[in-house]
């Protein structure tokens, strides 16, 4: 339709048999010498897993709490993706500490972050709610290849050929960089549940903020709030980048939306494969809450 061909969708190429858009191919010498600092935090993700999410959260701790401060600039501004903007001067004039975002599977990060030991966050997301998230992705941002139909787009994820790569890679590969490294390894699941055992408040133990701090955040972070937040609800592009009357980019945030999605037979055969994939670690997702 006219919207959909209202801007050229991008071109994809490699980097380490990894699927990436080509722009971040281009300039892969670049990214792969970014320049760490020690007191960097990395939010690391698979696409659609909750990094937006995360990155408010970690926003509020760092601010106390303090909204009006965690407004200064878009999620974009805030926390630079470092294969998509240049690196370079903007990273380079950002002051310390600097908290970076990126969807690099583990083997591709930048050597740079292991040699200054930097702390590192990452986000999973169960693999059926992130390929139905990734897939109305795909459908509104004219920055990622045509999904193609719902069918193809589970066949593409399934096979590892979508944009930063296979799933079950990306999760195993920081599940077990976690030993060697400095990586608080949560999962979107948990952060859904407020009060579960291992749930949002026990998660943010570790960083002792105080009662009153933390309601704010519980309450700032929640999907609804966030959906009306044109620092973080991904307004700010521009809509022939992103087009929310597609899909907005604050879509649904549940836990089980697959279920809206797979059909009996595809359901079937996604856990077939899940578990060879999967067979060989100790990583474990609920598909439901
Ligand atoms: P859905 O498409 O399932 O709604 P990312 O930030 O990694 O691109 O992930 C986007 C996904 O996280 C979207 O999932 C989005 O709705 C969800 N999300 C964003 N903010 C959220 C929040 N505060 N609570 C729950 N889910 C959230």
């Amino acid at each position: 339709d006219i919207l959909e061909s209202s801007m050229t969708r991008s071109e994809t190429d490699e980097v380490g048999g990894v699927l990436l858009p080509k722009r971040v191919c281009d300039r892969w010498d670049q990214i792969w010498n970014f320049r760490a600092r020690p007191d960097d935090l990395l939010i690391a993700t698979y696409a659609k897993a909750g990094t937006t999410w995360i990155q408010e959260i970690v926003d509020m701790i760092q601010h106390d709490g303090d909204t009006e401060k965690c407004k200064r600039a878009t999620t974009y501004l805030r926390h630079p993706f470092i294969e998509w903007v240049l690196p370079g001067p903007f990273t380079e004039a950002m002051p310390s500490p600097r908290t970076l975002k990126t969807h690099l599977p583990v083997q591709l990060v930048p050597p740079s972050f292991w040699e200054q030991e930097c702390k590192i966050i990452y986000v999973a997301r169960n693999a059926k709610d992130n390929l139905v998230s990734y897939y109305h992705f795909h459908r509104m941002n004219k920055n990622m290849p045509a999904p193609g139909t719902w069918e193809e787009f589970l066949e593409k994820f399934m096979a590892g050929q979508v944009l930063w790569g296979c799933w079950y890679d990306h999760v195993k590969g920081w599940w077990d960089a976690k030993e060697n490294h400095c990586i608080l390894y949560l999962f979107y699941e948990d952060l859904k549940e407020v009060r579960g055992e291992s749930g949002f408040i026990v998660l943010l133990l570790p960083f002792r903020v105080p009662n009153v701090v933390l309601d704010k955040i519980i309450h700032h972070t929640t999907f609804e709030i966030m959906k009306d937040n044109p620092m973080a609800n991904y307004t700010f592009q521009p809509p022939a980048v992103m087009d929310h009357s597609i899909s907005p980019f604050m879509r649904k945030g549940t836990v089980g939306d697959w279920k809206n999605h797979f059909t009996v037979a595809q359901n079937e055969k996604f856990d077939e494969d899940y578990r060879k994939k999967m067979s060989r670690t100790s990583l474990t997702f609920r598909m439901e809450l």
